[in-house]
C-alpha cells in the first residue's frame, strides 16, 4: 500500500448517519430527510462550541440533545420515534463498499484505524454492527481528550498510536471540514465526497476526492 496508515472518519464516511431515519422513514412521512439533517448539523454544532468552550459532553449525550433539537424545530415528526432513532443510531449501516475497502489495505499491509468525535461505547456498537472490528487495528476516540475535531491534539492520537509522522498517514473523512483539520495537521488527506458536495477550505486542500471510499487503494 502506498501509506502504512490508513485512518477513516466514522460518522458520514464509514457509517451511514441517515440510516437511523431511513429505517423509520414510512412512519416519520416526508420532513423525516429534514429531521435527520438538521440532527447531523446540530451534532456538530454542538461538538465545535463544547470545544471552544471547554465544556465537554460525550458524542453520544450530544447526538440525543441535538435529536431533542431536531424534534422542537420539525414539530411535525413525532417524537415518540425518539428512542427508536436513537437505537438505530447505535448501529447504523456501514456504507456498501467499507468492508472491501477495508479488507484490501489490510491485506496489502497497511495498518487501519478510525479517529472519531463518537464516545467508546457508540464505535464499538458501530463498528460490531458493520462486523468490521477485525479489519481494525485501533479505534480511537476524542473521548480520551475531551475535545473535539479539529483541535490538533485529536488529529496527534494518530501519530502516537501508530509512532508514525502525520506525513505517513492517509485520512479519510467525507466532512470536509475534518479534512481541512487533518491537513492542517499534516497528513494526507482524502476528502470522500459522498453528497457531491461544493469544496471549501480552499487554503487547506485535500490531495485528492473520491465520490466514496472505492479507488482509495490505488491514490
Ligand atoms: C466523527 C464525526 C466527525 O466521526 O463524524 O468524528
Amino acid at each position: 500500500m502506498p501509506y502504512p496508515v490508513y485512518i477513516f472518519d466514522a460518522y458520514g464516511t464509514l457509517f451511514d448517519v441517515h440510516a437511523a431515519v431511513r429505517r423509520y422513514a414510512e412512519q416519520i412521512g416526508p420532513d423525516g430527510a429534514r429531521l435527520s439533517a438538521i440532527w447531523r448539523e446540530k451534532q456538530l454544532e454542538y461538538s465545535w462550541v463544547r470545544a471552544l468552550a471547554g465544556r465537554y459532553k460525550d458524542f453520544w449525550q450530544l447526538t440525543e440533545d441535538a435529536l431533542e433539537t431536531a424534534f422542537a424545530l420539525v414539530p411535525t415528526v413525532d417524537r415518540s420515534y425518539r428512542d427508536d432513532l436513537l437505537a438505530a443510531y447505535s448501529r447504523l449501516d456501514c456504507y456498501p463498499e467499507v468492508p472491501s475497502v477495508l479488507r484490501t489495505l489490510s491485506e496489502g499491509g497497511a495498518k487501519l484505524a478510525i479517529l472519531s468525535n463518537g464516545s467508546p461505547a457508540m464505535l464499538e456498537g458501530a463498528v460490531e454492527a458493520a462486523g468490521i472490528g477485525s479489519l481494525l487495528d485501533a479505534v480511537l476516540s476524542v473521548d480520551t481528550l475531551k475535545t473535539y475535531k479539529a483541535h490538533p491534539d485529536v488529529y496527534d492520537l494518530v501519530t502516537g498510536q501508530f509512532r508514525a509522522f502525520p506525513d505517513a498517514v492517509s485520512f479519510q473523512s467525507s466532512n470536509r471540514w475534518d479534512v481541512a483539520g487533518a491537513t492542517a495537521f499534516g497528513f494526507r488527506t482524502v476528502w470522500i465526497n459522498r453528497a457531491g458536495m461544493p469544496d471549501e477550505y480552499p487554503d487547506l486542500a485535500p490531495a485528492a476526492v473520491l465520490s466514496s471510499l472505492e479507488g482509495l487503494e490505488a491514490l
